[in-house]
């Protein structure tokens, strides 16, 4: 299939055409690249499914543009939900609510639910207004690798796949959306993201917060996020022994010929030499770590390393979501220090 690269200037009714005609679009949001088509049609969706070679009970998330296209797609909207809109919405929250039939069971993973959001990126924005669809869109990666949170990791992924990509620059956030259902009394936190559960918990004191025991998002069982090398993070109170634990672990490998790396911030560059390391950012900007992160893990597969080691930040607000994502990508393999 030919994909067509849409710069952001270009004119966006080329985009919401293909949309409109049953095709596929990958294309900027606030949070990663999306890959957008059609939510209440099962073919397109369908579609969505086999580019991004997805397990079909993951549902996909709901885009839209308008508190009128909520109400024809949801069956209620509670008042603490309306609240949580009227604080976050547009912007990086996906909401979970009860489905009205509209939306085909193959959007949403065969669930009486649905996940909608409405984003604030002006691009994305103005494809749902231009096509007049809501869209689903997961994020438009290959599944099992991290989101793209640039054209070029879309392309990697998705180019020859689709009918179009829309080049819209780096994404700002760089982590998916925060995910709270809604959808009953028992309000919850299904995936931690930016807005974090102190920001929520001002809006709605009484939400859940999971323990990091069970994955509830249907999505979150699946292996996430990881790259190719083996990653292990260092947990530890002080960085410094951190760097220190790191080097001991590294001299091993080196012995044992392994190509090994190492991802860290800022902070500890200086403590590596003889070997590729990558750096977040520094540990006290922590929303730039955060919209640095996915493409830092593909930098890892570019270097095509067999060992990374990383460090464990914090367990504080964004940090909370950020290490959600890191933990994942390395398969829980942490060691305390
Ligand atoms: O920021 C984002 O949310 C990005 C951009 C493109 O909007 N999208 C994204 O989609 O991250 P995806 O498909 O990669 O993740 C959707 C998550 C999954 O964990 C999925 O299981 C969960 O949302 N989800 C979707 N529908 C659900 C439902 N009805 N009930 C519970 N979880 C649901
Ligand atoms: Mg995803």
């Amino acid at each position: 299939m030919e994909t067509l690269i849409l710069k952001q200037t270009h004119d966006l009714e080329i985009a919401a055409n293909i949309l409109r005609q049953c095709g596929l679009v990958a294309c900027p949001t606030e949070t990663v690249y999306g890959l957008c088509g059609n939510a209440l049609d099962e073919k397109v969706v369908e579609n969505i499914f086999k580019a991004k070679g997805r397990p079909s009970d993951n549902p996909l998330i709901v885009h839209i543009c308008s508190l009128d296209m909520l109400e024809q797609l949801v069956l209620e909207v509670s008042d603490d939900a309306k609240k949580l809109m009227d604080a976050f919405w547009p912007g990086p929250l996906t909401l979970i609510f009860k489905s009205k039939d509209i939306i085909p069971l193959k959007t949403r993973g065969n669930l009486k639910t649905v996940a909608i959001r409405f984003p604030s990126n002006k691009i994305i924005v103005e494809l749902i207004k231009k096509s007049k669809l809501p869209l689903a869109a997961p994020s438009a990666n290959i599944s099992g690798k991290p989101s793209p949170t640039n054209i070029d990791r879309v392309i990697e992924d998705l180019y020859g796949k689709i009918d179009c990509i829309i080049d819209g620059g780096n994404c700002t956030i760089g982590l998916e959306s925060t995910v709270v259902d809604v959808s009953s009394e028992n309000m919850a936190i299904l995936r931690p993201g930016v807005i974090t559960t102190t920001m929520l918990k001002k809006i709605v004191p009484q939400i859940n917060v999971p323990t990091n025991a069970e994955p509830i998002a249907p999505g979150m069982k699946y292996k996430h996020y990881a790259p190719f090398a083996n990653v292990v993070i260092v947990k530890g109170e002080q960085l410094e022994k951190i760097a220190i634990k790191i080097q001991e672990l590294v001299i091993k490998d080196k012995l044992n010929k392994k190509r090994v790396g190492i991802l860290i911030v800022d902070e500890l560059m200086n403590y590596f030499d003889n070997i590729p390391v990558l750096s977040l950012g520094s540990i006290n900007n922590l929303e730039n770590i955060a919209s640095n992160l996915f493409e830092k893990l593909r930098q890892l597969d570019d270097l095509q390393l067999e060992q990374v080691y990383t460090i464990y930040l914090n367990d504080n607000n964004l940090g909370v979501s950020i290490m959600n994502r890191l933990v994942k990508a390395c398969n829980n393999q942490i060691i305390e220090n």
